[in-house]
């Protein structure tokens, strides 16, 4: 099958990581006779520089033109002046919201050989298996109003908290579907003791598991979630929230899985086209050296062969050898190995 795929290295190791996932991709297409056909454009604070916005219309077009999207990570010390018209992380929301992706998925696994790197100790660490989904376009990033202006005399900044109803259940309905195919449990994290918004969550949330009755389904507040993911991870299956709460509660997951570099994302919506990155950003302390972990980002190549080409093997196939490498003891810097990203990829090239 032939499929075309809009790369966006974007920043920092961005480039580096996107680079070997493509290697990964190139190999599986030979050994599977497919054909993927890959172009590239810039998207984040190579895009400001080049064109002078961060996701142009032109790349949008060609991304929602295309049969998915690589993304690698956007920003860096370059881009931060608070006063800066554009920013790359705009880029990366516009092209979420262009695409329509409102639902992120992070799998958050521990491999046995890497419980050891974790902070947690190991016992709390066994068996943990969570696929978080984070609703990706609503809530605070996106709600109106929102800006700065001078009320009373004072300098005032409003982000607005904002959801639908369909908002709401269209993630749900992913959450509850994609838990049949897992441990049948659904935690709902919202924060509905303060927020007004959360309280429509969790009404749609226990809707729908009155509608699903094979689905165990509990709310958690989300300050009871951050606690628990550290406490007591394996206690979780499906975990869905909303935009802001998956941001904060993913990266704290990761720790979970030994290095941030370990671990990928699927943004889907309602068409095929989806969106697939390394949850980690664009580390510009180490960019150019490389030495970045890619195993985040072949992961995501991996998603992208399941969830929007729909060819299973050919992501187990990567999955597998990602596994095996790691278990044969292969270690990039932040898993405190010495391979770079290269040897990396390539310890897994070898074994698919
Ligand atoms: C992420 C990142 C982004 C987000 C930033 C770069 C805009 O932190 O993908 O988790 O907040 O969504
Ligand atoms: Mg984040």
């Amino acid at each position: 099958m032939k499929f075309k795929i809009t790369l966006l290295p974007g920043d920092g190791i961005g480039p580096e990581v996107v680079g070997e996932a493509v290697r990964v991709l190139e190999t599986i297409a030979s050994n599977y006779k497919h054909s993927f056909v890959f172009q590239e454009r810039l998207m984040g604070g190579c895009s400001i520089d080049k064109y002078g916005s961060s996701l142009t219309d032109e790349t949008l077009a060609d991304c929602v033109a295309s049969d998915s999207v690589l993304l690698g990570a956007v920003g860096g010390p370059k881009w931060d002046d608070p006063k800066a018209k554009d920013r790359p992380e705009r880029g990366l929301l516009a092209l979420r919201k262009g695409l329509g992706v409102f639902a992120n998925l992070r799998p958050v696994k521990v491999h046995p050989a890497l419980i050891d790197g974790s902070p947690l100790k190991p016992e709390k660490l066994q068996g943990v298996d969570i696929l978080v989904i984070r609703e990706l376009t609503g809530g605070l990033y996106f709600g109106f109003p929102k800006g700065r202006d001078v009320k009373d005399g004072r300098e005032r900044a409003v982000d607005t908290l904002e959801y639908y109803d369909y908002e709401i259940k269209r993630i749900m309905k992913l959450a509850f579907d994609l838990a049949k195919g897992r441990k049948k449990k659904v935690t709902s994290v919202d924060k509905a003791n303060v927020l007004e918004s959360s309280r429509l969550w969790r009404q749609i949330a226990t809707q729908m598991g009155k509608e699903n009755p094979d689905i165990e389904l509990e709310h958690v507040l989300v300050d009871t979630a951050a606690m628990k993911l550290i406490t007591g991870p394996a206690w979780m299956d499906v975990v869905v929230t909303e935009n802001m709460f998956g941001d904060i509660l993913t990266d704290e997951a990761s720790v979970l899985a030994g290095s941030m570099g370990m671990l990928p994302s699927a943004s889907l919506g309602e068409s095929t086209v989806g969106l697939y990155e390394p949850i980690h950003g664009s580390a510009p302390d180490i960019a150019g050296k490389g030495i970045a972990n890619p195993v985040g980002t072949i992961l995501s190549s991996a998603m992208m062969l399941r969830h929007s080409f729909k060819l299973e093997a050919e992501a187990a196939a990567i999955e597998k050898a990602v596994d095996e490498t790691i278990t044969a003891g292969a270690r990039t810097a932040d898993l405190g190995g010495k391979l770079t990203t290269r040897q990396m990829a390539d310890e897994i090239i070898e074994r698919l």
